[in-house]
């Protein structure tokens, strides 16, 4: 009945529906309320431009445009690096989120992010996890958009640097090669971290390859 799959995650799978379309079908274990709530924060995305719009929704799917092209995942991959525009473009789509308010938390995971292959842009999908910011400065006033473009671009980056490593041999004990081909995505970062407090954050994805580089370096000085 459905076309090609096209991925899937925790929530369930994406096939193809005609030739411009395509159904997300969720895993029993997603309430309506569930979806309804993810639906609602993709919506409110899109109408800012960092998402697609759902078009139709039901018990246990939705529908939405084909986003031609792959995820983030994949696209570093195959690429073997991400270049600046990439780089550029990722923290656009996230200055998009940020006038809607709405707090994607699921950017821990790089198939989240799909690259637009034709319009050389990001979408962000998934908003199975997502909260309303203006709910969550309500009891943390350190939750601001800053930290919130702070929080998603930190944890790309986490993941970024270790699938980096493994891509390619020239970044093997040189850490700081990562660092510099990553640098807009670095500085954009470091930028945010100064107005933003991550103190009770999870992790620090600047500090963390920062202190392996220079473990590294003291592996080599011995
Ligand atoms: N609109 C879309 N266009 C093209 N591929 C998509 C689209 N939505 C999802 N996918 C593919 O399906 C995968 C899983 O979708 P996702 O919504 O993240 O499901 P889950 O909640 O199970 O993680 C994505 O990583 C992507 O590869
Ligand atoms: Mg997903």
């Amino acid at each position: 009945m459905f076309g090609k799959q096209l991925g899937e995650g925790r929530e369930g799978a994406v096939y193809r529906l005609g030739n411009i379309f395509v159904i997300k079908l969720y895993g029993p274990s997603i309430s309506s309320k569930d979806i309804c709530m993810a639906v609602d924060y993709q919506n409110r995305a899109s109408k800012t431009g960092a998402s697609v719009e759902v078009l139709t929704s039901g018990e246990g799917f939705t529908i939405m445009s084909e986003i031609p092209g792959c995820h983030l995942l994949d696209l570093v991959k195959n690429q073997g690096f991400l270049s600046k525009e990439q780089q550029h473009a990722l923290i656009d789509v996230h200055h998009k989120l940020e006038t809607s308010d709405v707090y994607h938390n699921d950017a821990d995971n790089l198939k989240n992010f799909m690259w637009h292959e034709n319009q050389k842009r990001f979408i962000i999908i998934d908003f199975g996890l997502s909260k309303d910011r203006l709910d969550m400065v309500k009891d943390d006033a350190s939750k601001t958009r800053d930290w919130m473009t702070w929080s998603q671009l930190n944890w790309i980056l986490y993941r970024l640097f270790p699938l980096l490593y493994r891509c390619n041999k020239k970044y093997i004990g040189n850490r700081q090669l990562i660092f510099d081909d990553l640098s807009v995505l670095v500085e954009e970062i470091l930028r945010l971290e100064e107005l933003v407090d991550c103190s009770k954050c999870q992790v620090n994805a600047i500090k963390h390859n920062t202190a392996l580089m220079d473990l590294d370096n003291k592996k080599k000085s011995v």
